[in-house]
């Protein structure tokens, strides 16, 4: 055997080494995760124990109607038992509606919302809650969430903190108090009830590791809005060569790839999508998993590009002007 058949013999034993040692790691997470081939969703555990679906459809810009409707029927279909709502988003009815529709009994599905600036303070919490479950035609909501850090959070907070004891909602939450630690700190350190989980735009390009550490250290779970980008990014993270690689190699696409992701980063994951193909790819992520290798190189890709760049000062004017109708 001379020198080049050594050399190309090595080269083969280790490339076939990585490929097993991949495969075995790969089997590793999928039993670590719990997760078996076309196997239930996942489930999250929030810090006051109640479970919520770790995968759910997210319904900004989903009109109202035909739209909402449809796409939220498609989605029970294909097995999604999570939904993530806001007043703002005007298509509470339509959920509540394709809900009941459904016939699924309604403690097998997780049901979001979030309340504007201007519906909580000033005693004004439990009156919003109740018009929130009337338009959803609903006696109790999963979780609800302070949209953004503006208006009386801190004594809204208060408020809700009753509404949760009432039993109304079952998990309480705030979204967009990333604007900074300070604003983080005025609800989360003064609070009597912490939040149970903080939904932020998060995705491979804006892995938001500071908020990743924050949450963690106060045992609030993180969501994740814009996960595949928005619709801002004009798909820019599903045209990434190194995820593009990645979903190859399983037979996946790039936005299975992107949500599996999410899910093994053990966050919540509520992609949003009105086309059926979509609504049913999302979903169908159970069957495959990603490698530590593979995880690594997607966190590499992190570089804090965010999609939605609206100062605070800037969004505090904005959302004061404008009032989602009831
Ligand atoms: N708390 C907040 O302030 C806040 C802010 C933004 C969003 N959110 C929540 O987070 C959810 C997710 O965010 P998002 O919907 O804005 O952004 P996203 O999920 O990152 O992206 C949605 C866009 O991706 C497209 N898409 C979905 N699945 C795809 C696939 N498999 N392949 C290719 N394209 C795909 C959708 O297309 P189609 O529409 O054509 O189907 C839509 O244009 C929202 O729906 C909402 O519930 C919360």
């Amino acid at each position: 055997m001379n020198k080049h058949h050594i050399y190309s013999t090595l080269r083969s034993i280790i490339i076939a080494a990585i490929i097993i040692l991949n495969s075995i790691n790969m089997n590793a997470q999928t039993t670590s995760l719990g997760l078996e081939k076309h196997s239930e969703q996942p489930y999250l555990t929030l810090n006051n124990g109640v479970r919520m679906p770790q995968v759910g459809l997210g319904l900004y810009m989903i009109q109202e109607g035909d739209e909402a409707y449809n796409s939220v029927r498609t989605a029970l279909a294909q097995g999604y038992r999570h939904f993530d709502c806001a007043h703002a988003y005007r298509n509470e009815r339509s959920l509540g509606r394709a809900l009941k529709d459904s016939g699924i009994p309604r403690d097998s599905v997780w049901i979001t919302s979030k309340l504007w600036q201007n519906e909580y303070g000033k005693g004004k919490t439990a009156t919003s809650i109740d018009r929130m479950l009337s338009r959803l035609g609903l006696d109790y909501i999963d979780l609800v969430y302070f949209h953004q850090p503006v208006g009386d959070y801190v004594e809204g907070w208060q408020e809700l903190e009753e509404v949760l004891k009432s039993g109304k909602v079952r998990a309480i939450g705030i979204s967009n108090f990333d604007a900074s630690d300070s604003i983080f700190d005025s609800l989360v350190k003064h609070c009597r009830i912490k939040p149970q989980i903080m939904q932020i735009e998060c995705h491979p390009y804006a892995q938001r590791r500071h908020w990743q550490q924050r949450c963690a250290e106060e045992g609030i779970q993180l969501a994740c809005w814009f996960p595949l980008g928005g619709r801002d990014s004009k798909g820019e993270i599903l045209r990434d060569p190194v995820i593009n690689r990645i979903a190859k190699a399983h037979g996946k696409s790039a936005a299975q790839v992107i949500i599996r992701w999410h899910i093994q980063e053990g966050f919540s994951v509520i992609p949003g999508a009105s086309n059926p193909e979509y609504i049913k790819e999302n979903i169908d992520v159970m069957d495959f998993a990603l490698s530590n290798v593979e995880m690594a190189a997607i966190r590499a890709l992190d570089k804090e590009k965010r999609y939605f760049n609206m100062s605070y000062e800037d969004q505090v004017r904005w959302f004061k002007q404008w009032n989602p109708e009831d």
